[in-house]
């Protein structure tokens, strides 16, 4: 049967496995020694929103492992507008051996993996953004090791990638904690299965509005835009419902003294994180956004049954 990835959650009994599949496929990459089993292979990618690094890295990686991948823009096929979700997906999986999908609605998301007879993979929609995730825990892996026990804290909206994250802290036995203002908290059931997953893995889940509980003491400082794609209209209102959510260095020194600072891109710099923060040495968001290739690779890899 063919697989799909579009909750983190599709992915829950072998997450680890994945990052660690990444994390060999990276270094085969750096020998030289990307082995090309997507040889005579197409991945159709759909995109209804910008984007730089999932477009390229997901372009690049496929074409790494001998396929070919194909690039729809916002303008292109207007799914659900132009035509049906359930038709996009009979027509896609008749050239695609693969799709990935970047939309607004999650709902379309969901739609056209199970329309369709090709594997779908979200590039990111507004409820999670599961690719992200796997790249973020691997750029964990590799610099902190074993996750068990470690402590991430997200400063910000309770959105699409945080999201993905509370699904992988839960998973991993991480421990969470998330400072966000009155109105912008993740969704309550999401939360609820997080915190389900935790309770089985020993991790523990904490929801705040303060920033200073959330980083103190934590080995990982995450942090995102307060304005996500489609969220553009309530630009005033949400600047200043995250006002003292930046991580400055203020913030930051309430950390362990080694905790890194992450961040999904694209970053916002002077709104939700300082330049000093931002190029800091333990600023890692440039590995993090070069794991996007690594991780996706092995996501498709697995969800081709190939390793
Ligand atoms: N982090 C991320 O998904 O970046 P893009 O929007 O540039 O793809
Ligand atoms: N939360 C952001 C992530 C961008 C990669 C958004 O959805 O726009």
């Amino acid at each position: 049967m063919k697989r799909d990835l579009v909750s983190v959650l599709d992915i829950k009994d072998e997450f680890k496995e994945i990052i660690d599949l990444a994390i060999t496929m990276k270094g085969e990459h750096k020998d030289g020694m990307d082995i090309v089993p997507f040889k005579g292979k197409t991945l159709v990618m759909v995109f209804e929103k910008p984007s730089l690094r999932t477009r390229i890295s997901f372009e690049v990686g496929f074409t790494q492992l001998g396929g070919t991948a194909l690039y729809l823009s916002p303008n292109e096929i207007q799914i659900g507008k132009r035509e049906s979700v359930h038709d996009v997906a009979k027509v896609l999986s008749r050239f695609a051996d693969m799709i990935m999908y970047r939309a607004f609605e999650s709902k379309n998301v969901v739609e056209l993996a199970k329309h369709a007879e090709v594997p779908v993979i979200n590039g990111l929609d507004n409820v999670e953004h599961p690719c992200q995730a796997v790249a973020d825990f691997m750029t964990m892996v590799e610099i902190k090791g074993d996750l068990k026990g470690r402590t991430l804290a997200w400063v910000g909206d309770g959105n699409n990638v945080l999201h993905s994250l509370l699904y992988g802290a839960a998973i991993l036995g991480m421990n969470l904690k998330a400072a966000c203002p009155i109105g912008y908290k993740p969704d309550e059931e999401m939360l609820t299965k997080a915190k389900e997953i935790a309770s089985e893995t020993g991790a523990s889940i904490t929801i705040t509005e303060d920033p200073v509980e959330a980083v103190s003491g934590a080995d990982v400082i995450y942090a995102d835009t307060f304005i996500s794609m489609g969220d553009e209209t309530e630009k005033g209102s949400r600047l200043k419902a995250f006002d003292g959510y930046q991580i400055n260095m203020d913030l930051f020194s309430k950390a362990k003294p080694d905790a890194i600072f992450m961040h999904c891109l694209p970053a916002h710099r002077g709104e939700e994180v300082t330049d000093e923060v931002m190029d800091s040495p333990r600023s890692v968001v440039f590995q993090e956004a070069e794991n996007r290739m690594h991780g996706q690779k092995a996501v498709m890899i697995r969800l081709a049954g190939l390793r």
